[in-house]
């Protein structure tokens, strides 16, 4: 196996970036292969922007005049949010703050005009808190929800947007993607299938929990909706996550909590939620800033290339089957035995196994047929790590074939 496009030890794996030892404070005993579930965010040893750092002071300025602090936050978030919207490639006007992309959803889905008998259609790779918000809201309106089916090994996006776009009817009113799924890493919501179903009249969410700090100026300007997580690969503190909206939202949108921003409207009536920490906003530049030190193209390649060696090891050492790879994505998934992981209880236990017995976190996702199992790869991870899962995978899967 070659790893093309940096470094390689001795061994042939990808080698570490320089410059980026002691950048995390993570427990040096596990292995943290799960970095797409909740992130980490640097800490302020050696780093030109101690992220970490800097949400100690500010909560410590804080704590010492919250009046002082509380009447100057607008302005701040408002910088914090210009800060953001520029590395991100959106118009600051139509981007707003948010804690999480659960709540970001939350937020597109009441901004809607739902009626009885529209349809909204999912995927069933589509993550499992925002497909759950999908069906509340439709029941709520009595409308439908049409959830495509897309297979495991959809070869490309061609394939994806074809069948996605089949599922569109007369009567669907929205669609809610995922730009790169949760599940299986593969990406669906691609600026030619948004384009597609613009022009068919369907409003389009965009899930892009994973993309900030993931895939370069991810921003799709031309989603009515585009979620994106920054305490996942952006390295902002949780949670910190944004909503951007194509131009006629901004004056429809339906913010979650009445708060006394109300009346400025989008974005600050959606941001601002009364009493609440807004420190991992405010210290959300700096994750960006260091990913811009660190040169963003310099830190994916390496991800993508440490992840693509995860995935081998994994397929070559425990013969799991690899799902087909997305370009550009920091996370492989994979498909285990028949009867591994197939329930949620099981998934469950097959990620508490593997902690147990072998200190490293994975995600694996119930599927019919097998469990897909799922690495990242951030700048903090080594193939040894790879390598010790899949040599010791079969223990904790043996118990349930
Ligand atoms: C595709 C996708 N959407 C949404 C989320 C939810 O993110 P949060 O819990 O920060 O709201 C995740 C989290 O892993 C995700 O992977």
């Amino acid at each position: 196996m070659t790893y093309e496009g940096g470094g390689m030890d001795a061994s042939g794996a990808p080698a570490p970036l320089p410059g980026t030892d002691g950048l995390f404070t993570l427990d040096p005993a596990a292995a943290h292969l799960n970095h797409g579930s909740y992130g980490a965010v640097p800490a302020p040893v050696a780093v030109p922007a101690p992220v970490q750092q800097l949400q100690r002071r500010l909560r410590t300025e804080q704590e010492r005049d919250p009046d002082g602090f509380f009447a100057d936050l607008p302005e701040r978030v408002a910088t914090a949010r210009s800060a953001v919207a520029a590395e991100l490639g959106a118009d600051p006007g139509r981007l707003a703050l948010l804690g999480n992309v659960t709540e970001g959803v939350a937020v597109a889905l009441d901004s809607i005009a739902l009626a009885a008998g529209d349809r909204i259609l999912v995927t069933d790779h589509g993550y499992g808190a925002v497909t759950r918000a999908v069906l509340r809201r439709a029941a709520e309106r009595g409308a439908a929800v049409d959830t495509v089916r897309l297979p495991l090994d959809t070869p490309d996006e061609d394939a994806v947007r074809d069948t996605v776009l089949a599922g569109v009817t007369g009567r669907t009113t929205g669609a809610v993607l995922d730009l790169v799924t949760s599940p299986t890493a593969r990406r669906i919501a691609a600026p030619a299938l948004i384009t597609a179903l613009r022009e068919r009249g369907v409003i389009t969410v965009v899930d892009a929990a994973h993309a900030p700090g993931m895939l370069p100026a991810p921003v799709d300007a031309r989603a009515d909706f585009w979620l994106g997580n920054l305490h996942k690969w952006a390295f902002a503190p949780r949670a910190a996550a944004v909503l951007a909206v194509s131009p006629q939202w901004p004056a429809r949108i339906r913010p979650l909590a009445v708060s006394w921003e109300h009346d400025r409207g989008f974005p600050a009536n959606v941001e601002w939620r009364g009493t609440f920490d807004y420190t991992p906003w405010l210290a959300a530049p700096a994750g960006l800033d260091l990913l811009r030190r660190l040169d963003p193209g310099r830190v994916r390649r390496h991800n993508e290339r440490l992840a693509g060696y995860g995935r081998d090891v994994l397929a070559e050492r425990a013969g799991l089957r690899p799902l087909a790879a997305a370009e550009g994505v920091s996370m492989r998934a994979l498909r285990l035995p028949p009867g591994c992981g197939e329930s949620d209880e099981d998934a469950r236990a097959v990620m508490a196994r593997v902690w147990h017995r072998l200190a490293t976190r994975i995600v694996v996702r119930p599927w019919p047929g097998g469990g897909v199992l799922r690495v990242s790869a951030q700048l903090y991870n080594r193939p040894h790590e790879y390598e010790r899962l899949a040599v010791g995978l079969a223990e904790p899967l043996r118990e349930f074939r």
